[in-house]
């Protein structure tokens, strides 16, 4: 079982705190450093796009040095997903809900978004563990208002950024223990489970990038993909992509789309 030891370094401002914690890995920071930055001006998001990184919100990102079979390191990002809907949970009472993979909703809306990144040097693997989350209503552009939620509509209350982040800390801490300690990855896949309302009979449509497939949920694969009844009688597994729950929407498009990739670090 792994302890993390947090050492945190905060920015007022910086371009991403994803892009910091790659730069710091690579010249050889340990396991445990957190970055955080009050707002970001090149915030990333999954798939190459952008993230609204205005004051107001959280950017976190944590170098993980995880001893483990590389295929297991996807999993990573259910285990954030699982301490991020945690700590919503225990710090605020909020329900959350984890669209696959690693979108957190509240009330249907995103709150939440994690992109974790991989990257190599001479001091090893590094996996890069970033958390955006919406924490005040000035996160959020007007645009993303639809779409998005923040904790203080949701609470109807402002919160304490600090406070939050010291929260997810700890609930990070403790589901990374949980992954570290079991070989099998099982209990990493049956939090995610028990915390998504997306991984089973939910009625969805996922863009591959290269494909659009329409189905149900039928679970997730060991390694974290996830199985898709098909409208046409055939079972996809689904190993990337943006997934939307099928039902009537006012606004389908889900974030700003826009390109921002590191040529040198790898998406999970
Ligand atoms: C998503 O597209 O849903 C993932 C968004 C991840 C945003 C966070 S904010 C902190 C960290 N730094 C970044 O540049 N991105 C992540």
């Amino acid at each position: 079982m792994r302890t993390l030891n947090f050492q945190i370094v905060r920015f007022e401002e910086i371009d991403s705190t994803n892009t910091e914690a790659m730069r710091q890995a690579r010249n050889g920071a340990f396991e445990g450093l957190v970055i955080i930055a009050s707002r970001q001006t090149a915030g990333k998001g999954r798939a190459g796009r952008t993230w609204n990184s205005n004051d107001g919100g959280l950017y976190l990102s944590l170098i993980l040095r995880p001893d483990v079979d590389f295929r297991q390191i996807p999993l990573l990002t259910l285990m954030a997903a699982n301490a991020v809907s945690d700590a919503l949970k225990e710090s605020f009472g909020l329900e959350p809900d984890i669209k696959w993979p690693n979108d957190i909703l509240v009330s249907e809306k995103k709150i939440c978004g994690i992109l974790c990144e991989t990257c190599d040097s001479e001091f090893g693997k590094a996996v890069i563990v970033g958390i955006g989350v919406n924490v005040s209503e000035d996160a959020l552009d007007e645009e993303l208002c639809e779409i998005a939620t923040s904790i203080e509509r949701e609470t109807g209350k402002p919160a304490d950024i600090e406070e939050f982040a010291k929260r997810l800390l700890h609930s990070i801490a403790t589901h990374y223990a949980r992954f570290t300690f079991d070989a099998t990855k099982t209990v990493v896949l049956a939090d995610w489970q028990a915390r998504s309302s997306y991984c089973n009979g939910k009625d969805i449509s996922v863009d591959t990038g290269r494909e659009v497939i329409e189905g149900v949920t039928r679970g997730l694969h060991p390694s974290g993909a996830l199985f898709v009844m098909q409208t046409t009688g055939k079972l996809a597994l689904i190993t990337a992509g943006d997934v939307k729950h099928l039902r009537p929407r006012k606004n389908s498009s889900d974030e700003i789309a826009e390109t921002n990739r590191d040529a040198d670090s790898v998406e999970l």
